[in-house]
């Protein structure tokens, strides 16, 4: 038997989320599962500047933000904070700096009006996120794809997640963003590269040789992105042609330039979707083989979860395998706080709960399992 959100537990009211783990400040309230209202400030204009986020610089943004996002949430829905039941935060793992910033938000707010403290993964959140869209059905694979992961987990249920495989260097998001500081895109050029591919799809197939499809020959799930990043840095550097003279938008290239770009970013494109697709294909072999119980869903989640050749491609993983296929709209797999505070919900409702002494983790450092308060079994 699987575990459906419709499973969930009593509600748990009125739940904040605060989301400061990177470039996004964000946040959100979310009742009966359903969202209520979000607050969302990118930080990214700040970051383009310097081709990438400036930790110190994000920390001194979230904490100028923050209060003036929560004050504009409750002016907007006209809530008062001695309604919200529950407040939870991103923990981790992601900027520490940042982190704190959220984390010590949500402690004085928890403690001046009484509310339960939940912090919460935030991988796990963005696997969870498209709750807010459709049901969740469990278990589930989940794919992970994002600026700073690129993991594989077995979903057993909203709390019970076991990672299968990780990236041993770069995420895919790194390879992305690297390519396209190459092209001088502009920062974080995931998109830009997603566009100019489709663009080349109408015209043709991607080119399968261009790029190495890094790390699959071995016998585990982990990932590899530096060699892919390195092969395409490369390859541009020695194709001054695909490289934009100042750092902008392609719309300036002249047609046959940006018909060469574009086919060049399929095939980028490609390598990295046809990767993921390999590992996720055998990770649903091996997890058939080890569990007992069936995996009944695909959740794909993730900024590079927004690509269009990832989804297409994981959609025809889903279709194969006969799975339900879970896929976040592409405004939900980017950094937001409605899935701070929907993973929030679904925790508060089955009882878990963290006290003052919760520490933000940064990147790199395992989320331990802390809470002080569990469901009763
Ligand atoms: O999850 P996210 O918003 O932030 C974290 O890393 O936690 O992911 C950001 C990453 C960036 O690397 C960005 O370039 C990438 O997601 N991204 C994309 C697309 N949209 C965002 N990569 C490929 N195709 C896209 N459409
Ligand atoms: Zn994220």
């Amino acid at each position: 038997m699987g575990w459906a959100v419709t499973d969930s537990p009593a509600p748990s009211g009125l739940v904040l989320g605060i989301e400061t783990s990177c470039d996004e400040t964000g946040v959100a309230l979310v009742e009966n599962g359903r969202l209520v209202a979000e607050q969302l400030a990118t930080q990214i204009d700040l970051h383009a500047l310097f081709g990438g986020v400036v930790p110190e610089l994000a920390s001194r943004e979230h904490l100028r933000l923050l209060p003036k996002l929560f004050n504009a949430l409750m002016a907007q829905t006209g809530r008062k904070a001695s309604e919200i039941d529950t407040v939870a935060v991103a923990r981790g793992p992601g900027l520490l700096g940042s982190l704190l910033v959220g984390v010590s938000y949500a402690k004085g707010l928890a403690l001046s009006i009484g509310a339960r403290l939940v912090g919460v993964n935030h991988l796990h959140a963005h696997l969870l996120a498209a709750g807010l869209e459709q049901e969740l059905v469990f278990p589930a694979l989940g794919l992970l794809v994002s600026g700073g992961h690129t993991n594989i987990y077995f979903i057993e249920a909203p709390d019970r997640f076991t990672r299968l495989g990780r990236t041993l260097d770069d995420a895919a998001g790194e390879a992305f963003d690297k390519a396209a500081k190459r092209i001088n895109l502009p920062y974080p050029g995931g998109r830009y590269i997603d566009q100019l591919g489709a663009e080349h799809l109408s015209v043709g197939k991607p080119d399968t040789k261009l790029f190495p499809r890094p790390y699959l020959d071995n016998d585990n799930l982990d990932f590899s992105f530096s060699g892919l990043k390195t092969a395409a840095v490369n390859h541009i550097s020695s194709h001054p042609e695909l490289i934009l003279p100042t750092m902008s938008e392609p719309d300036q290239l002249a047609p046959e330039a940006r018909a060469q770009l574009a086919a060049t970013c399929a095939a980028f494109n490609w390598a990295v979707a046809d990767t993921l697709r390999v590992k996720v294909e055998r990770a649903l072999e091996k997890v058939k083989k080890d569990q007992p119980e069936t995996v009944r869903s695909l959740i794909v989640s993730g900024g590079v979860a927004a690509n269009s050749m990832i989804r297409s491609s994981m959609g025809t993983v889903a279709r194969e395998q006969g799975l339900k296929l879970v896929l976040p709209t592409p405004a939900m797999c980017t950094d937001n706080a409605a899935m701070t505070a929907h993973a929030g919900w679904l925790l508060a409702g089955r009882g878990y709960a963290h006290d003052l002494d919760l520490e933000a983790i940064p990147r790199g450092r395992k989320i331990p399992e802390d809470w002080v308060s569990t469901p009763e079994e």
